[in-house]
């Protein structure tokens, strides 16, 4: 039989942690609830890597290693765009604290079985607390029926989140909608929507959709990408 090392303990009540992003962490009720699944979505050069980068340097500051797992972008282009922001990524890879995982094409494919073996291994690694993948849409491309698609990145969650893990996965939106297939955002716990915008002085705007067990403010927030990353400016 298989050893499983899912959390035997559920939490009392919700614990939140924070998200990495500054500003952003008060208009969601305190921050992420941990163990739960959040979308990130938004369309192309919205944020979405840089804030899912951000949220696990943040988790590694407290110790709390994170992984992140592309589907997308090459290691080679990845790693200098989030240098520029500052953070020590081969330092946080040498401690353990990150783990950045390129999964190609035919590798997809196993994070659709249960029990992925290069999940689990990617978990177990460096004892993941927070994982990212970049992108959700890539993955969904896989299903031919929306039935599949909603079983599968339902298996893909609980593979994520049943191993004690906080998830983030990106979503690329097309206008108007929050994800390719808009099946989604109805499975993830927190959906979160980055965008451009003519209504604000920074050109972009944030807005927190759903947070399933927290309170949240609605309706778009101002966000800027500077060279420190991804931040809510206070209003
Ligand atoms: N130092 C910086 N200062 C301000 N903005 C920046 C800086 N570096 C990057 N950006 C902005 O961030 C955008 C890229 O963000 P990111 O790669 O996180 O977006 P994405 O949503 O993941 O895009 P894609 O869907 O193409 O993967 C750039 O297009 C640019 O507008
Ligand atoms: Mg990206």
């Amino acid at each position: 039989m298989p050893v499983k090392d899912f959390e035997e303990e559920k939490p009392k009540g919700l614990q939140k942690i924070p998200s990495g992003i500054p500003g952003l962490d008060e208009p969601m009720g305190g921050g992420f609830v941990k163990g739960h699944s959040t979308l990130l979505c938004g369309p192309p050069g919205a944020g979405k890597t840089t804030f899912a980068f951000q949220f696990l340097c943040e988790g590694a500051k407290m110790g709390e290693p994170g992984a992140y797992i592309s589907f997308d972008e090459e290691q080679g282009k990845l790693i200098p765009m989030m240098l520029q922001f500052g953070w020590d990524i081969e330092g946080l890879q040498k401690k353990d604290l990150l783990r950045i995982q390129k999964v190609g094409a035919l590798e997809i494919q196993q994070f659709a079985s249960q029990e992925s073996i290069l999940l689990i291994e990617i978990i177990r690694s460096i004892g993941a607390k927070r994982v990212v993948v970049d992108s959700l849409t890539t993955y969904e491309l896989l299903f031919k029926v929306d039935y599949e698609r909603m079983l599968y990145i339902k298996r893909l969650i609980d593979e994520i989140v049943g191993r004690g893990c906080t998830m983030l996965a990106t979503s690329e939106a097309p206008p108007g909608k929050l994800s390719r297939f808009e099946i989604a955002e109805f499975i993830f716990d927190t959906v979160i929507s980055l965008d451009f915008s003519k209504q604000t002085k920074t050109g972009r705007s944030l807005e927190i959709v759903k947070n399933r067990g927290s309170p949240h403010k609605l309706g778009p927030l101002p966000f800027e990408i500077s060279k420190n990353g991804v931040s809510v400016p206070p209003r």
